[in-house]
């Protein structure tokens, strides 16, 4: 196989065989094949698109170019769970308790926070003392004894997915259906576990804005599941507000706190419930309206909030702020950022929120940087609310005041105030079975 010619294939729109697909992965993980090549393929991939054997193909290639765990020794079905991407999205803190609650297993790998998308590692680590990086023989036996551990990926889990990601990330090639779909589903593979449940964001805050784009990545990422011989559900769910009104990371573990005790946010509520029920669906524990109803059960008596105590507990994390989140360190400073005029919210531009988190302190502007876990933003108001000029519309926490600046031009800008009210819009556009 010669890279040049696969380029010139992929740039005329005809199809890569299943031996170039494998040869390019592999030849690209050893470092035979150079990133300028890679980027001419990548784009060309981004232009000319992939059918779905060359995706299936590129997935698999991707996945076995790393350990692949094996999560069989283990008793019972293992379900898995995946984001695309949100900001204030901490289901996976929310989903992850009630579903081992309710007796299915939960063996999760996430990573940290991407963009202007807040990462579960990041957010459990904002609880002193938690570990995130687990030797094999430690995250099997949490999920064996507690039913839900999530892990930092190991530096050998799709190798080329990392290798890949980091190019993409650079030369423009991130927005690719083809290309996010073999990522995140290389990922999956790789994990092990026997159901995945894909939640696939749409909207300002999300990679894709449209709920035709969203449909087609989660078809496309369901029938790679399917091949591949796991069961895979995909929901579509809205990032067109953020999820809850937390943003930042100690402050959406307190959040996910609240709403296993039943005070949290109706919508972060209800969309967990929803995914909760359908990955206890995938498990085999009964129709979906008898699984949500195990699922809103598990909230109610309290089993899913002593879930997440046992695994905080079992990863070494200081249990006192699960059990009382005032106890998590504060910001030292805080700031109101106001409505300028009378009206209702009518959109609010999620992807600057998210921005704006990060130039708190609750996000990475570069790898490199460290977060401040206390920093981020809690909203006041959101979509569809009716405020009047004055109206706090979120309050932001940093560490210093001179980070206060972009954020609140950011967020003034994020929020769209209008006259006449919205129409309100689902929290669940569709799912792909
Ligand atoms: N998340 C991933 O893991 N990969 C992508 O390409 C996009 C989002």
């Amino acid at each position: 196989m010669r890279m040049y010619d696969c380029i010139m294939k992929k740039k005329k729109g005809e199809k890569l065989t299943s031996q170039e697909i494998r040869e390019m992965v592999s030849g690209y993980v050893k470092g035979e094949i150079p990133d300028y090549q890679m980027s001419a393929m990548l784009m060309a991939i981004c232009f000319q698109g992939m059918d779905q054997e060359e995706i299936t193909e590129l997935t698999m290639s991707m996945a076995q170019s790393g350990d692949m765990v094996d999560l069989s020794s283990i008793p019972g079905v293992k379900v898995d769970k995946h984001s695309t991407g949100g900001v204030g999205d901490k289901t996976t803190l929310i989903l992850g308790p009630i579903v081992a609650a309710c007796g299915v297993k939960v063996a999760k790998m996430s990573g940290r926070g991407l963009g202007h998308t807040g990462g579960t590692i990041d957010k459990l680590e904002s609880i002193p003392g938690f570990r995130t990086s687990l030797d094999q023989k430690e995250f099997f036996s949490i999920i064996d004894r507690v039913g839900f551990s999530v892990a930092g990926q190991t530096g050998n889990l799709a190798p080329a997915d990392k290798k890949l990601y980091a190019l993409r990330d650079v030369t423009g090639t991130v927005d690719s259906i083809p290309l996010i779909a073999a990522s995140i589903m290389s990922k999956k593979l790789a994990s092990g576990s026997d159901c995945i449940l894909l939640d696939v964001k749409v909207g300002s805050g999300a990679f894709m804005k449209t709920v035709d784009e969203a449909v087609e990545l989660a078809k496309c990422m369901v029938s790679i599941g399917e091949k591949c011989g796991r069961k895979t559900i995909a929901m579509i769910t809205d990032m067109d507000i953020p999820l809850g009104c937390a943003i930042g990371n100690s402050m959406e573990v307190a959040e996910a706190v609240e709403t296993l005790l039943g005070r949290g946010p109706k919508d972060l509520y209800e969309v967990c419930i929803e995914l909760a029920g359908n990955m206890l669906y995938l498990a085999g524990k009964g129709t979906i309206r008898e699984c949500c109803s195990m699922a809103e059960e598990a909230v109610a008596d309290g089993r899913a909030l002593e879930k997440l105590k046992e695994m905080v507990e079992a990863q070494s994390g200081d249990v006192q702020v699960i059990q009382n989140p005032a106890n998590f360190e504060k910001a030292p400073y805080s700031y109101e950022v106001t409505a300028k005029k009378d009206g209702y919210v009518t959109h609010m531009d999620t992807e600057k929120c998210g921005i704006a988190s990060v130039a708190l302190g609750a996000g990475r502007a570069t790898k490199e940087s460290s977060i401040d876990y206390a920093a981020g933003i809690t909203l006041r108001k959101k979509t569809g609310d009716a405020v009047k000029q004055g109206d706090v519309l979120a309050t932001l926490y940093a560490s210093s005041k001179g980070l206060f600046q972009e954020a609140e031009a950011l967020l003034t800008k994020a929020y769209e105030i209008e006259p006449e009210r919205p129409k309100e819009e689902p929290l669940i556009y569709a799912k792909v079975t």
